[in-house]
């Protein structure tokens, strides 16, 4: 069992990680469903929190059954960040997460984000202000560094154990990789077999498949893998992981039956929070990936992804629950997406 504070995770637990305009309630509805051990909410600025920015606060809604979560807020000023903290807690989330990791330009050299790994004594100072403004366990979640030539983390990691954080997530890239080149999981595994760190260190970055996911286990000795880009329109991802890492083979990809089941989950999810029209809207992003591998499947997702209401889209997902009966689904390998160049955040 790991444990963050009192919330007890499973052995080698698996987080989904924070993404912006993509962990929402209805993407981590399918995700919980299918084995996500701890989710984070997408990052929320502090700023926007305290001015009752709706974005912002809209970002709050967390539901019992997406238990443990943990909400993700950022910031670069100290009492912004303890007086969001002071939000978050009344939202009741099992944990709080602090984000020191955006590389995106309008959060990391605004001195929030990943621009704070350029002064550790500041990430100090925020992450403090945090631990005593809230009753909740703190956790952050970051970069190696800022650029090749000041990878921190180390010592980032004992700093911010002294002052009481209770996990540390790390994704294994400088804040100037971006996402370029390949994640590098070395100095993660250092900073886990160093004797004086006793909290949880769950690694992050470019996982993409259960055999990846065993061997970086093995290999690095991290307490939990945290996934991202790779449960984007793959939710399953999860559940395979454990599988593998649990009997050492790959279980049955998921059928047409689940493909369609959690489309429609996912609808449902989006409408229910989201609303009619962003609801439907913004779920049409999601067709192309939960119906991969289908032969001639662009024709009925071109139908979708024009439809408006849910009655609509239901009775294409039915009939293509009907037309593909029995036929083989290709399974392609995931492909991890660079947003270093059109990140959404
Ligand atoms: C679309 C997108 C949005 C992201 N938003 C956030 C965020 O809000 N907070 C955060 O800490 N990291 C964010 N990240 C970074 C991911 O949490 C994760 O660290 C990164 O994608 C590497 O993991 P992966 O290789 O498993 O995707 C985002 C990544 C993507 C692709």
């Amino acid at each position: 069992m790991v444990k963050i504070d009192t919330i007890e995770l499973p052995d080698f637990p698996l987080l989904l990680a924070p993404m912006e305009d993509v962990s929402d309630p209805p993407f981590r509805a399918v995700c919980k469903d299918n084995g996500a051990d701890l989710m984070y909410t997408e990052f929320i600025s502090s700023e926007g929190l305290i001015r009752h920015a709706i974005k912002s606060e809209q970002k709050l809604d967390i539901f019992d059954y997406e238990r443990p979560i943990g909400i993700q807020i950022f910031g670069g000023d100290e009492d912004s960040l303890a007086m969001a903290a002071k939000i978050v807690d009344v939202t009741n989330p099992d944990l709080l997460d602090i984000n020191f990791g955006c590389p995106v330009k309008k959060v990391a050299c605004k001195g929030a984000g990943a621009g704070v790994l350029k002064d550790i004594d500041l990430m100090v100072r925020l992450t403090d202000a945090v631990v005593k403004a809230t009753r909740l366990p703190v956790t952050v979640k970051t970069r190696l560094g800022w650029d090749e030539d000041s990878k921190n983390i180390e010592e980032v990691a004992e700093r911010l154990q002294d002052i009481g954080i209770k996990a540390l997530a790390i994704h294994g890239r400088t804040r100037a990789q971006m996402y370029k080149g390949q994640a590098d999981w070395t100095l993660i595994a250092k900073v886990k077999n160093n004797p004086r760190i006793h909290i949880p260190i769950f690694g992050n970055g470019d996982i993409d498949s259960p055999q990846k996911a065993l061997e970086y286990k093995n290999r690095y000795g991290v307490d939990g893998i945290m996934i991202g880009r790779a449960a984007i329109g793959y939710p399953w991802i999860f559940r395979e992981i454990k599988h593998y890492i649990q009997h050492g083979v790959m279980p049955a990809a998921p059928t047409l039956e689940e493909r369609v089941a959690v489309a429609k989950k996912h609808l449902h999810k989006s409408f229910e929070w989201k609303g009619p029209i962003a609801g439907i809207n913004e779920m049409r992003r999601h067709y192309a990936n939960y119906l991969k591998g289908l032969p001639g499947i662009k024709e009925y997702r071109n139908r979708l992804v024009t439809l408006k209401t849910v009655p609509e889209v239901e009775e294409v997902l039915n009939e293509v629950l009907t037309h593909y009966q029995g036929v083989e689904i290709e399974q392609t390998p995931i492909v991890l997406e660079n947003y270093h160049e059109h990140c959404a955040i």
